[in-house]
């Protein structure tokens, strides 16, 4: 992909006016319809306000939207110094600590520079054999489930959590393993609804749910505890992430912070990727056989790290899958400094919502974007458009650390699943997208597998 083009400059003079958005009532409508759709009401205000929208809550707090992909460059890259993580992001630290996902400055790219080795292309053996052998393991109990309807994405949740833990931290929980799955759930809805939340609620109505939260805190705390525990009496000497941040010797609370951070991180987002996929090659029959018919490489076999690059066409899926569903639909930056977008000012303080889900229909950029059609992620047609008219791994300094493990995860499992099943969609059902802290299909994805009885 190309980097960001010089097409959109910051205006010291040209435009000075207020920035556009909703008043009056227009704005109540749309504070309560944001509240229960995000996505369709952000790309609703962009068609009407365009590419920086002023919104402001009843106290009056205002925050900016930006669609462009020049903004979105401008914060992640250009101008990234003047940017942190914001208030809005506090409500993760109560859970995540200081993590990557959370920390900042000196604390982030010290521990950023410890961990990346782990994530690096060539560092992902683990992560494919645990792949591999997770997914056959999810394969044999789904073809006992073959022709008949089910939803395939509490298996996923399970599926990508066995792999992180196992791929990145050779953990395996055994009968705690969906206790702990829950817990982290829980923990993550909680944190993320008071992210969101545009009003404060008297504490008397949120005690029972906080109370929850931090049983579950404490609850995944003593298995964090337990496993580093047992890792160091074992002696640390696998070279594994965990091996790592033991032997740096950081402290109990940092292990726990950044292993919590990365069951967060590469957990829901990649089960959701996964399940979008499954979804649309259900519903995209031509597509699926074209995915199945490029596996026909691998002569049946699972493909392994070294196969991945072989197959082009199932990466396009991926890349298209990713602009429809992006994940990480969203986000926030705060402004440290005074700064200028698109001619307007932004005042030290303001924050800066972003959204993948929009961006990725910006119309400038992508015509027929409701349309999945893989074939707009050729190389050339992915280096000719705008490095941030998609960008469903962030950009700038805090691209997403596990892109190759993601990615990695991601080819193993579907290509595993298309070698060995014909999938459709379940007859009559509906999927839709819905904006949790990732993007999740809103009831499921049921889908009917057929085995295949044809060797790939
Ligand atoms: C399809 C799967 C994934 C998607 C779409 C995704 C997306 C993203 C995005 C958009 C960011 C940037 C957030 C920001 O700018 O504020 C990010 C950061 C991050 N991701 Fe991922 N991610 C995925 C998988 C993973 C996996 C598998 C892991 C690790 C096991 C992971 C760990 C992280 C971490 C630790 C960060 C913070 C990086 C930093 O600030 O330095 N992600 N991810």
């Amino acid at each position: 992909m190309t980097e960001p083009r010089d097409s959109f400059r910051m205006s010291t003079v040209a435009d000075r006016s207020t920035i556009p958005g909703p008043r009056g009532l227009e704005m109540w409508r749309l504070l309560l319809s944001l509240r229960r759709d995000p996505l369709t009401t952000y790309l609703g205000s962009h068609a009407k306000y365009g590419d920086i929208i002023r919104f402001h809550e009843p106290t009056g707090a205002p925050w900016v939207f930006i669609a462009h992909p020049d903004m979105v460059a401008h914060i992640h890259q250009r101008n990234h110094r003047n940017y942190g993580r914001g208030s809005l992001s506090q409500p993760f630290a109560l859970f995540l600590g200081d993590g990557l996902l959370t920390s900042e400055r000196e604390t982030w790219s010290v521990r950023r520079r410890l961990m990346a080795p782990h994530f690096r292309a060539d560092h992902q053996d683990d992560s494919v054999k645990a792949t591999r052998t997770e997914t056959s393991r999810l394969l044999d109990l789904w073809a006992s489930r073959a022709d008949t309807a089910f939803d395939v994405c509490h298996d996923l949740e399970r599926l990508t959590f066995r792999i992180v833990l196992s791929g990145l931290f050779g953990m395996d929980l055994g009968a705690g393993e969906d206790p702990a799955l829950r817990q982290l759930t829980n923990a993550l809805t909680f944190v993320s609804a008071e992210s969101f939340r545009m009003y404060p609620l008297p504490a008397v109505v949120t005690a029972r749910r906080r109370a929850r939260f931090a049983a579950d805190i404490r609850a995944l705390d003593a298995v964090v505890t337990t496993a580093v525990e047992r890792r160091i009496a074992e002696g640390h000497d696998r070279g594994d992430l965990l091996d790592t941040l033991i032997a740096a010797d950081l402290g109990p609370r940092v292990v726990r912070d950044e292993l919590l951070t990365m069951l967060h991180a590469g957990q829901h987002t990649v089960a959701s990727s996964i399940a979008f996929t499954l979804y649309l090659l259900s519903t995209h029959q031509d597509i699926q056989d074209q995915v199945h018919a490029e596996l026909a490489r691998l002569g049946g076999r699972p493909p392994g790290p070294d196969d991945l690059s072989a197959l082009p066409f199932l990466h396009q899926v991926f890349y298209e899958v990713m602009r429809l569903y992006p994940p990480a639909w969203g986000g926030v930056r705060e402004a440290l400094d005074d700064d200028e977008l698109g001619g307007h000012p932004i005042p030290a303080g303001t924050p800066l919502v972003f959204s993948q889900y929009v961006t990725h229909r910006h119309p400038e950029f992508w015509p027929e974007a409701n349309k999945f059609e893989p074939g707009r992620f050729t190389e050339d047609a992915s280096k000719a458009r705008h490095r941030y008219a998609y960008f469903p791994f962030g950009g700038g300094p805090h691209l997403c650390i596990g892109q190759d493990m993601a990615l990695v995860e991601l080819s193993t499992v579907v290509a595993m699943v298309v070698q060995r099943f014909r999938l459709s969609l379940a007859p009559g059902a509906t999927v839709k997208p819905k904006a949790l802290l990732d993007l999740v299909p809103a009831n499921g994805v049921p889908l009917v597998l057929r085995p295949r009885r044809e060797k790939p």
